[in-house]
């Protein structure tokens, strides 16, 4: 739709930017610390590890004086569990209480709204060893650390996000690990895993809601519209079942308290639905989310499964990331699109029509938690022009503009990476930040912070509020 008038972006718009515990701070060992599953699993060995990462544990007060450089009105991190409970349950350790009352304190300083996911993929190996999600004595544990935070930080944070990623944990586990001995979860684990994250989830949503009434929470989910590859009826079906086992499965349960009911059939069909204990449906219904936020990176297009051995696939030769299942679907190219050098899809569009999608579906405020373009940025002679970046974003805070002229709800925009990070399976060179950390894949070097070329384009849009777009 073409608009005579596009809505500008709200004055009080969250102008953001994003990064996670495991994949920046570093200290993966320090100040009480004990490991989490990223530290165990395995990882492959041609890339950086997080042990060090971009050492912001050590360098907060120098990134966030950047950030506010920068003119960021809030900052997405999350609380590494392993740093507030190092056994998972019992003992607080307040040094993880410090460290982060710091981080939120230095964001305040300068008028940066921290808004903290409270779970990035990094389970208490401790957890883990006894079950991990895959055992309900993990929901308890998720709730006991939830209420640490809640009370301890409750009065410094008005946006919390529960559990980031809770589709990609589940459809795409190898991204984020292979546990000891490379052996992956069956699908059916998967399915009683992500019911307990679900429990978990409301619980800790209820609990905000009784203990933090003025705060805001919600699920961060990785949301993306599915595109048939042809109009054929059949290519629309399956990528109607891809769309709904992908992501309105996954924010369903969250919002209106139960599975949707193509997944569900779907999961009984197979044998893959969880065991439901009695008082479960009622802990689902019994809680609701104040606000969804969406990871946004690429849409995908989809055929009819044609029960053949191709109908699995890499995504973009990623082995981690297989697409397609036989008798559901089959990933297909997009003609109409352009590609990251990573081979994912660039599809700006595809963002304001999942945008949408989310919001005619759920009715709630929307929080853009991560959106970015993954590159080789290359550093010469202390500068790094990342046009690419600029033209992604830029071309996506436009997709964004008329999504909110279209008249969804969006509070705020969060892009990853706040300052370059390590991938969840790619190293270092794949860097998506607006500060270049100067470090290698295994060379950490003194891990000077630089401003890219897209830094000072992103301090101008914020300075703006986007309306030079
Ligand atoms: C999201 C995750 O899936 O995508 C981030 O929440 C991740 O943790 C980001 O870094 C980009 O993916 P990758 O694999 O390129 O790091």
């Amino acid at each position: 739709m073409f608009y005579e008038k596009e809505k500008p972006f709200p004055s009080d718009f969250l102008w953001g930017a994003s990064t996670s515990a495991y994949q920046v701070e570093g200290a993966w060992d320090e100040d009480g610390k004990s490991p989490s599953i990223i530290d165990q699993y395995e990882h492959p060995k041609e890339y950086a590890d997080f042990k060090v990462a971009s050492d912001h544990y050590h360098r907060y007060k120098e990134d966030i004086r950047l950030f506010a450089e920068l003119g960021l009105k809030a900052y997405r991190f999350s609380i590494a569990w392993t740093r507030i409970l190092p056994m998972g349950t019992g003992p607080v350790n307040p040094a993880g209480i410090r460290h982060y009352e710091d981080v939120m304190d230095e964001c305040r300083k300068y008028n940066i709204e921290p808004i903290v996911t409270m779970y990035h993929f990094d389970l208490p190996y401790c957890l883990e060893e006894k079950g991990g999600w895959g055992s309900r004595e993990t929901i308890e544990a998720f709730v006991e650390y939830a209420k640490v935070l809640f009370e301890q930080f409750g009065k410094k944070v008005k946006y919390w996000l529960t559990i980031n990623e809770q589709n990609t944990m589940i459809l795409h586990p190898g991204a984020i690990g292979l546990p000891k001995g490379g052996k992956l979860p069956s699908k059916k684990e998967l399915y009683q895993q992500n019911h307990h994250l679900m429990l978990a989830q409301a619980r800790v949503m209820k609990l905000c809601h009784e203990l933090c009434p003025d705060s805001k929470i919600g699920p961060a989910l990785n949301l993306a519209a599915m595109y048939p590859e042809t109009c054929n009826p059949k290519d629309a079906i399956a990528a109607h079942n891809w769309e709904v086992l992908r992501c309105w499965n996954f924010a369903d349960v969250p919002v209106f308290g139960w599975y949707h009911p193509l997944a569900w059939q779907y999961l009984l069909d197979r044998g893959l639905a969880p065991k439901v204990e009695e008082g479960d449906k009622e802990i689902l219904k019994g809680a609701r989310p104040d606000l969804i936020a969406m990871n946004y990176y690429s849409t995908a297009a989809i055929a009819a499964s044609r029960g053949d051995a191709l109908d699995v696939s890499a995504r973009a030769g990623d082995q981690q990331i297989m697409l397609g299942e036989t008798g559901v679907y089959r990933a297909a190219d997009n003609p109409y699109v352009e590609k990251t050098k990573y081979g994912w899809v660039i599809d700006p569009s595809g963002f304001r029509y999942t945008l949408r999608k989310v919001y005619e579906r759920y009715h709630l405020p929307v929080l853009i938690t991560e959106n970015g373009i993954g590159a080789p940025d290359v550093l010469e002679d202390g500068q790094v022009h990342d046009d690419y970046r600029i033209d992604f974003i830029g071309q996506h805070l436009k997709a964004l503009r008329l999504a909110i002229t279209d008249g969804v709800e969006v509070i705020g925009y969060c892009p990853w990476a706040a300052l370059d990070v390590v991938s969840t399976h790619q190293g270092y060179k794949k860097r998506y930040g607006f500060i270049y950390v100067d470090r290698d894949e295994f060379d950490l070097k003194e891990m000077k912070r630089m401003k890219k070329d897209s830094f000072y384009w992103y301090q101008k849009v914020i300075e703006e509020n986007g309306a030079g777009l």
